[in-house]
């Protein structure tokens, strides 16, 4: 196995490893050590089946269901689906899902602490995603700013996050709504294994400051627009056969658009289960 620096700040590629085959604990380990400490691993030429995927992503804990059923594997239900083909009329996928910026689940009391994204079909132009290192967004805000932000809390809303990216769709059922209550974190998240501090926000998803009005809101959109400045931030263009797993808990994403209707996107992702942030 050999591991590859992809930029100072986030992600680290790692060659020579073929997922099919169980991992070693001493691989393991170290890949556990990059996640902490880069936040975004690559692993590159992958053929991974479901079972495959959702094994090696359980090594790094249980993981969760996506409250939006219909677009789980039947045999897999850990594997959320996020594509764009309709087949025999229905989706089989969530399509636009995660077009803004965002740490995923961060609307559940206990956030993931991970994902694993595999791509199986990849338009040839559009659809990178983004990454952002919130370790190194708080690292460049001011003192003073730092200290201020330190003991609000953001408002976590899938309801508000739904509400934004699919206006045009039928609205979350009752059910699925208690399934995801809002929920508040705070501002500066930090990182259980290593004690590194990263600025916790989110387009959309973030409703609002707890206990703050319009001034918590202007807060808000400047600390969502400097968690994204290009100084953090990294582009990934995708190939098939690509994994990458992601640390929630430092990172933040967002999927970028395609020509959805000359092109195909079939991706599967797992979510490893997480803390409660602090
Ligand atoms: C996501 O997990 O938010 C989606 C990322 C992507 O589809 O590129």
């Amino acid at each position: 196995m050999e591991l590859r620096t992809i930029t100072p700040f986030i992600g680290m590629e790692v060659g020579g490893i073929d997922l099919r085959e169980p991992v070693g604990d001493a691989d393991f380990a170290l890949i556990r050590h990059a996640l902490n400490t880069h936040a975004l691993l690559l692993f590159r030429g992958q053929t991974l089946t479901e079972a495959d995927h959702v094994g090696f992503s359980r090594r790094f804990g249980p993981l969760l269901t996506h409250v939006l059923k219909q677009f789980l594997k039947p045999d897999f239900p850990e594997v959320y689906v996020l594509s764009n083909v309709v087949d025999g009329g229905k989706p089989i996928g969530n399509h636009k899902e995660g077009w803004n910026w965002h740490s995923d689940l961060s609307y559940k009391a206990e956030p993931c602490l991970g994902s694993l994204l595999y791509a199986l079909e990849t338009p040839p132009e559009g659809a990178d995603t983004l990454f952002a290192s919130m370790h190194a967004a708080y690292e460049a805000l001011d003192g003073e700013t730092q200290k201020r932000i330190r003991s609000l809390k953001g408002v976590h809303s899938y309801a508000t996050y739904y509400g934004k990216a699919f206006a045009d769709r039928t609205p979350l059922s009752d059910a699925q709504r208690e399934a995801v209550p809002d929920i508040s974190h705070p501002l500066v998240r930090t990182h259980p294994e290593t004690g590194r501090l990263s600025l916790y926000v989110g387009q959309d998803v973030v409703r609002g400051i707890e206990g703050m009005a319009e001034e918590g809101d202007a807060l808000l959109a400047e600390l969502n627009a400097h968690a994204i400045d290009p100084r953090f931030t990294y582009r990934h263009v995708w190939q098939p056969g690509d994994l990458l797993i992601w640390d929630n808990r430092s990172t933040m994403h967002c999927a970028t658009p395609y020509d959805d209707e000359k092109y195909r996107r079939v991706m599967h992702r797992t979510t490893v289960a997480g803390d409660r942030p602090f």
